[in-house]
């Protein structure tokens, strides 16, 4: 039986708080590729099959063929940021994008304005901006962020709006009392209480407006319990936190390899170097605390130590990140695996990854939008843990509980959630699914 899902028919708003080197990327590359100029490589949603029935029906349809998701020759795309320049400019300052084909998208990308940011220094230490917005309270500047979304949806006629973080990482904050219902964070936002930073401003008017949000940074955001409770009392789906690209992928592909075949790892040293505006920021050790309680958490739910002593419990796993201006948006991610195997005998893994940031990224925040708007169409509230997929720290629907890493496991729930919404048989592979 397949569940009611309501038309995917109409425009889509997609909204990004922050129009940096992801955004752009990804906004360029949908007017690139609805032209016809290029394809939407990395994107689940464009170009990712999904079987369907017995290996023998030979039944592997496009996953938007399958189900009914936001057209993205409708999608119209808006913003804020610190900083006026419109998507054309910052593109080619983010200079991810081959300035030829940005000029070929100059009138759609000039079009696309920042609206004024809801920020605060304290929060991002190495940014300076000034095209942001003022007001007396946490709150005011939230009532202004829900107008602005009630605003842009009238001026572009969108039937349906989703927002994707794209915002700087902002310092790590802890959990606190504040976060902790719904009346205490709006008390707390009536009193500016310094531990609701902006990303938790625009993750409340997001939800407020019954917009589907997503975090694509590794700060709090929607990961409080408040926002959480938010979310369901208004049936808006929500999702994060910090998109799952370069190592971090490269990680939750070959953990879960090595640990099927029961080898063991005495160590993992991960260092990068990046010289994007991601990455001057995260070289404030505040904002790269976040990134790294994110980036370290992925293989302990792999490898599971506990439960493997021999081969994991004295796993020593270092991250580094290294501001490095010469190497731009084109991160360099260097791996050294120490393994050992049969009697246990040692051996070495080393990967360079010269990855592009943006370019795995932008496809992320595609697919982030148009499933969070196929869950709001399906009715779907709160947490979606079927989109950890996405993600390096996803969030859990359970309180304390280790979130799902492995890439593998990730994939299957979340084409199992897309079948069991059509109202296709799971595909478990037991049994005779070959029949
Ligand atoms: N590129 C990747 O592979 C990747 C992976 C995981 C997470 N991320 C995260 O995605 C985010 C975006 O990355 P990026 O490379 O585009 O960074 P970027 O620095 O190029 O862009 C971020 C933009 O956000 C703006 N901004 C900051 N605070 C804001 C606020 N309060 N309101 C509105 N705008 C604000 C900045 O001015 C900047 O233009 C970062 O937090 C990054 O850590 C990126």
């Amino acid at each position: 039986m397949s569940q009611n899902i309501a038309s995917a028919e109409g425009r889509l708003g997609i909204l990004l708080p922050g129009l940096g080197a992801v955004a752009t990327t990804l906004i360029a590359g949908v007017y690139a590729v609805n032209k016809g100029l290029s394809k939407p490589i990395g994107s689940a949603t464009q170009m990712g099959t999904i079987r369907i029935g017995k290996r023998t029906d030979n039944h592997t349809p496009l996953i938007k063929d399958f189900i009914p998701l936001a057209d993205i020759q409708q999608v119209a795309f808006g913003g804020w940021d610190v900083f006026e320049d419109n998507v054309y400019e910052a593109a080619v300052h983010a200079q991810v994008l081959d300035k030829t084909l940005l000029d070929q998208l100059k009138p759609e990308l000039e079009a696309i304005k920042p609206m004024k940011a809801v920020f605060d220094k304290r929060y991002v230490k190495k940014l300076e901006g000034s095209w942001v917005k003022t007001g007396a309270t946490k709150m005011d500047l939230a009532d202004q962020l829900r107008q602005d979304i009630r605003d842009f949806k009238a001026k572009n006629n969108c039937d349906r709006l989703a927002m994707v973080w794209c915002g700087s990482t902002e310092i790590y904050i802890e959990e606190a009392a504040v976060h902790q219902t719904i009346e205490s964070l709006e008390e707390g936002m009536r009193n500016n209480d310094e531990n609701i930073p902006s990303s938790m401003i625009y993750a409340y008017a997001a939800i407020m407006e019954g917009v589907p949000y997503a975090n694509g940074a590794p700060n709090l955001s929607a990961d409080i319990p408040a926002l959480v409770k938010l979310a369901k009392d208004k049936g808006v789906p929500i999702c994060g936190k910090d998109f799952k690209t370069g190592q971090t992928l490269m990680k939750t592909i070959l953990a879960p390899g090595l640990k099927t075949r029961s080898l063991g790892i005495a160590g993992w040293f991960s260092t990068n170097i990046l010289g994007n505006r991601d990455g001057e920021v995260l070289d404030d050790p505040a904002s790269f605390k976040s990134k790294e309680v994110s980036k370290l958490s992925v293989l302990e739910s792999i490898l599971e130590p506990d439960k493997n002593p021999d081969l994991y419990k004295d796993l020593y796993h270092k991250v580094r990140i290294n501001y490095y201006p010469p190497h731009g948006d084109n991160k360099e991610g260097w791996d050294n695996l120490d393994i050992f195997g049969w009697l246990g005998y040692r051996m070495q893994i080393k990967v360079d990854f010269l990855c592009r940031d943006s370019i795995l990224a932008a496809p992320l925040v595609l697919d982030l939008a148009i499933f969070l708007d196929l869950a709001s169409r399906a009715g779907m509230s709160g947490i979606q843990e079927w989109l950890s997929f996405y993600f390096k720290s996803p969030q859990t629907p359970v309180k304390g509980m280790m979130p799902m890493h492995d890439i593998f496991k990730q994939e299957m729930k979340l084409k199992n959630t897309l079948r069991h919404l059509q109202g296709a048989e799971l595909i478990t592979h037991l049994g005779l699914d070959y029949e």
